[in-house]
């Protein structure tokens, strides 16, 4: 059950210049984001308002609520959180040319501005793609950050290419199940690593091997891969070491890891953090649009149950992915 007030239909008539978001006040706890009406944004010079119909949760979400990541900049409270979205073009800023009035557009968020808990969203426009057309914007919005970190993890972080082997840690998550496609169409071997409970859903992804990592001690069962995919950190990424073939890679994307450690393997690491990238989201689009990239939206709440998102997604075990449904 919501604890928030929840609109009523006769205040949506009204309202022109308003909007209801999400909004946290301070850092802390889930009890800090307030559903509210408050001032609807305009676009500025280069910008576009969308009206935002989903948004995708990613774990950065309740990170940055609760005060990770403060050192990447002073962020101005009270903010919007979430940073993936589906929407429509509501009106162009000056100087904006790439859309529309009306285009279906979807897209990563600026983790630095406000981001989608919102019923209206400024974005700059180079941030901004078309929404792929086959599918709906709940499950548009929940492929942006998630897909663009597992591509740059893939290809530009780790280059893999044909032929080669990818181990995916926790490959039934946001960016795991993207990743896991990706890989497989990029022509890699991939072994991926979940519950029990998700191991079909790594099959029906297309995993050439699914390690159940509760029963199983991966390094005993994977050998010589090219690149693993680190989004646990900790163990799992010192662990991670052994399983790599001489000069293979380690790619986090939660921590850096040890240069000093990698050494001592004969292997590569690097760290990503994902960034904005419109011509990736382009083919990203293409590929869902050719039935190549399949998102998986477990579970779809309302605007109002934001804060029960970003604590179904902190336990850690989301099947694809959570999106708000906005519209
Ligand atoms: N650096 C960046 O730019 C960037 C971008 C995106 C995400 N991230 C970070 O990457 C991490 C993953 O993000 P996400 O969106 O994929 O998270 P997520 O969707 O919340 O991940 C949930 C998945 O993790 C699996 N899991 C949990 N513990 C596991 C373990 N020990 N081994 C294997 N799988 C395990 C769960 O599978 P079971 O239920 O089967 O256990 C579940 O499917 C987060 O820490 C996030 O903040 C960083």
């Amino acid at each position: 059950m919501s604890i928030f007030k929840v609109e009523t239909s006769a205040s949506k008539k009204v309202r022109t210049d308003t909007m209801f978001a999400v909004r946290m006040h301070s850092y802390g706890g889930p009890e800090v984001l307030k559903y509210e009406e408050i001032p609807r944004p305009k676009a500025g010079a280069g910008e576009i308002l969308i009206k935002v119909h989903a948004a995708g949760i990613n774990p950065v979400d309740w990170k940055i609520r609760e005060g990770y990541l403060k050192e990447m900049a002073n962020r101005t409270l009270p903010l919007i959180p979430g940073w993936d979205f589906s929407g429509v073009v509501d009106s162009i800023g000056p100087g904006a040319k790439k859309f529309e009035e009306g285009d279906e557009v979807f897209g990563k968020g600026d983790l630095l501005r406000n981001g989608a808990y919102a019923e209206y969203l400024v974005m700059r426009e180079e941030d901004v793609e078309y929404k792929p057309k086959s599918v709906d914007h709940v499950r548009a919005a929940a492929i942006p950050l998630a897909s663009l970190t597992a591509w740059q993890s893939l290809f530009e972080a780790a280059g893999i290419q044909s032929g080669q082997s990818v181990l995916i840690h926790a490959a039934a998550g946001g960016v795991g199940h993207l990743a896991v496609q990706l890989a497989k169409w990029a022509g890699a071997r991939v072994i991926g690593t979940a519950s029990k409970s998700n191991l079909d859903f790594l099959m029906e992804l297309g995993v050439d091997e699914a390690i159940d990592y509760q029963a199983t001690r991966f390094e005993d069962v994977v050998h010589k891969v090219d690149m693993v995919l680190d989004t646990i950190g900790g163990e799992t990424q010192k662990r991670s070491l052994k399983v790599l073939a001489k000069g293979g890679i380690l790619v986090s994307i939660v921590s850096q890891p040890s240069q000093e450690e990698a050494d001592s393997f004969g292997v590569r690491q690097s760290f990503v953090f994902v960034r904005n990238n419109a011509t990736q989201l382009a083919e990203i689009s293409d590929l869902v649009d050719s039935g190549l990239l399949i998102p998986t939206v477990e579970t779809v709440l309302s605007l109002s149950e934001a804060y029960y998102a970003q604590e179904l997604n902190k336990a850690g075990h989301t099947r694809g992915k959570i999106v708000l449904r906005i519209v």
